[in-house]
């Protein structure tokens, strides 16, 4: 555990709550009569498509990768994708389900690696989306909520496997 840090709560349970039904309700219109694959990027996205997919209305596999690129608060600038037990997505509506989108590589590789297998259609859901620190050709389909350019805690997002388990999100000040 850190210390001598501060949180600063930025978005609360409820505002959370309302923006993950707001896209479930989205995605559910835009995929009417189809099925569709999450595919959840481990670990920080596990609380939010969790959530998602409790609010899509419309047929839901849920798939999962690995993908890691940061070691504390900082984007190491290359990212480790493992595809151990990955489902087979050529022909499928896939949606990656991201924690947030930073510099937006991590996204940027793994969009390329499953366009390379065919699907029938891919987007990317991220909750958060910090757009003034992009350095990738990337953006998302869907988006929770922008942020300013803090490091954002809770809700899944870590700071060395801290803070995950927090219900809301908060800036970690060190
Ligand atoms: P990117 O490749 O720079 O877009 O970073 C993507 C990954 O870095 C995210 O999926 C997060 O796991 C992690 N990350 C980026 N910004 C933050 C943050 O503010 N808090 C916690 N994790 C972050
Ligand atoms: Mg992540």
């Amino acid at each position: 555990m850190p210390t001598g840090y501060t949180l600063v709560p930025m978005i609360t349970e409820e505002q959370i709550r309302q923006r993950v039904d707001s896209l479930g309700r989205q995605i559910s219109e835009d995929y009417s009569g189809k099925e569709l694959l999450l595919i959840c990027t481990l670990k920080g996205a596990v609380t939010f498509a969790a959530d998602l997919a409790r609010r899509i209305t419309v047929p839901c596999e849920m798939g999962y990768i690995k993908a890691k690129s940061y070691d504390g608060s900082s984007t190491t600038g290359s990212v480790d994708i493992s595809f151990e037990d990955f489902p087979d997505i050529r022909g499928r509506n896939v949606i990656i389900v991201e924690d947030i989108i930073d510099t937006g590589i991590t996204l940027e590789r793994l969009s390329r690696h499953f366009k390379a297998m065919s699907p029938e259609s891919l987007k990317i859901c991220a909750f958060l989306d910090k757009p003034s620190r992009r350095k990738a050709d990337i953006s998302a389909d869907y988006v929770g909520c922008e942020i300013d350019d803090f490091f954002a805690v809770g809700y899944g997002l870590d700071h060395n496997e801290q803070f995950r388990s927090l219900p809301y999100i908060a800036e970690l000040v060190l």
